[in-house]
């Protein structure tokens, strides 16, 4: 069993893997670029599941970047220009009572001693000691989040700054998305970070091998997921990244599938799409294998068809290439190969540049990986120039074919023959670009031909 203890406590030199001079060093950076500005992050909501029953917590991927802190109510505050207090924090103050019923609170002066704040206040006072942040500031920082009710307190607490521009001569006179700040830095993943994201991966990795293991004609699909997040917990993860995908049969056309109900057929394939949170960072993989272990003709076609696709876009993760590169990649082997059976006809460029493959290939080959499954960062530098691959930066390579029993071939194209329809493949890796070219992290889930039978 891996259990990393610095992830279990707080009071520890790490917070949950990640040393604190690392987030220090992270809001100096962040300050650096604020300049005379005052930059303000909201932690995320108490999410409730029905009524008075409360999800376990999740902080806001930005705010857990810059603080390591992980309660709701709290607000982190970056003032460099300010005299004394830089870094504040303003969180829910300790309490005997309700920390009896709902855990563990920081509490104020923790939140200097452990999380590094030059100040902290209790979140009740954030309307009377905010403002002092802000006066000298000559901008505010702030991401409009999905809580209106505070949107719309620092948007009135700029108004009233605003009012004091006459006599003063000096407010700050814009507000700017912080999006372009830690967007980049979240972007590029430092080596603790790469190693917390090996053993969420790792974990991931172990979950599938046991779930391949496990399935099998007559099991239902929310028993594999079962096993799946069984390993993610005895493993010391925090849980599923996102609803686990087990889908069977046609339910892989479906590609958010998570009602995971029903029972695996002899002939038809599983594709999974499951990975853990571990230290806050996520895994994310997808396997498809024949449940009774062995392909049919139709199955094995498309599936070798994936595969190649997906060994040639990852062949394109490598430090310097566009961003596009890796999904063109995938696009070009999959329309060759649906057009090599008929599936697709006509000029391939044209097929290509019009998405006549759409209908089997609706979704990108990948997407940045980390905090959040679909993690932060810019594809674009700007509408015309893609961005480009760094060492640091993890995504996923993820290319798939779904044959819906209701495909609607492109105008122009054939009608699908029934052989194919109700299949559904994907196969997903997660991968790491380094100095010299790619580490596939996730490489420990086989998916040749032959492992993916038995
Ligand atoms: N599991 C979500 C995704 O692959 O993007
Ligand atoms: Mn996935
Ligand atoms: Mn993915």
């Amino acid at each position: 069993m891996i259990i990393d203890s610095s992830l279990q406590h707080k009071e520890d030199k790490q917070l949950m893997g990640i040393d604190r001079n690392e987030y220090q060093q992270r809001r100096e950076q962040l300050m650096a670029k604020i300049g005379s500005g005052t930059a303000i992050f909201r932690s995320a909501p108490m999410a409730t599941m029905h009524k008075d029953v409360e999800y376990v917590y999740r902080q806001h991927s930005d705010f857990y970047y810059l603080t390591g802190f992980n309660e709701p109510e709290a607000v982190a505050v970056f003032a460099p220009h300010h005299e004394e207090h830089r870094f504040i924090l303003f969180v829910q103050p300790k309490d005997p009572e309700k920390e009896t019923w709902t855990g563990y609170r920081c509490g104020v002066e923790n939140a200097k001693a452990i999380y590094g704040a030059d100040e902290a206040y209790p979140i009740t006072e954030l309307d009377e000691k905010l403002p002092q942040y802000l006066v000298n500031a000559d901008r505010i920082y702030y991401h409009l989040g999905q809580d209106q009710d505070f949107n719309h307190k620092i948007l009135a607490l700029w108004q009233r700054l605003l009012a004091g521009y006459q006599k003063k001569g000096q407010v700050p006179t814009a507000i700017a998305d912080t999006m372009p700040i830690t967007h980049p830095m979240r972007l590029v993943k430092s080596s603790s970070e790469i190693a917390i994201m090996r053993k969420a991966t790792a974990i991931s990795a172990k979950a599938h091998n046991r779930a391949r293991e496990f399935a099998r004609p007559g099991v239902y699909e929310y028993q594999v997921e079962a096993e799946i997040e069984h390993t993610f917990r005895l493993e010391g993860a925090m849980g599923a990244a996102y609803p686990s995908i087990v889908a069977s049969g046609a339910n892989a056309c479906v590609l958010h599938y998570i009602e995971n109900n029903s029972q695996m057929q002899d002939n038809e394939l599983l594709l999974i799409d499951a990975g853990c949170s571990y230290g806050y960072y996520n895994g994310d993989i997808t396997r498809t294998f024949p449940v009774g272990g062995k392909f049919t003709p139709e199955q094995k076609t498309l599936y070798e068809l994936v595969l190649a696709a997906q060994l040639a876009a990852i062949e394109q993760v490598q430090p310097g290439k566009p961003y596009n590169e890796f999904h063109d990649a995938a696009v070009k082997v999959l329309v060759e190969g649906l057009m090599d059976l008929g599936l697709l006809r006509g000029d391939i460029e044209e097929i290509i540049k019009e998405e006549k493959y759409k209908p089997f290939y609706m979704h990108r080959t990948g997407h940045w990986l980390g905090l959040d499954v679909h993690d932060a960062g810019a594809y674009k530098h700007n509408p015309e120039t893609w961005q480009t691959l760094q060492p640091g930066h993890i995504l996923t390579v993820e290319p798939g074919i779904y044959i819906s029993p209701y495909i609607k071939p492109a105008e122009g194209q054939p009608e699908v023959p029934d052989c194919w329809k109700g299949i559904g493949i994907r196969i997903e890796d997660d991968v790491l670009v380094t100095e010299t070219g790619h580490d596939i992290l996730t490489a420990d889930v086989p998916k040749s031909v032959a492992a993916m039978e038995r």
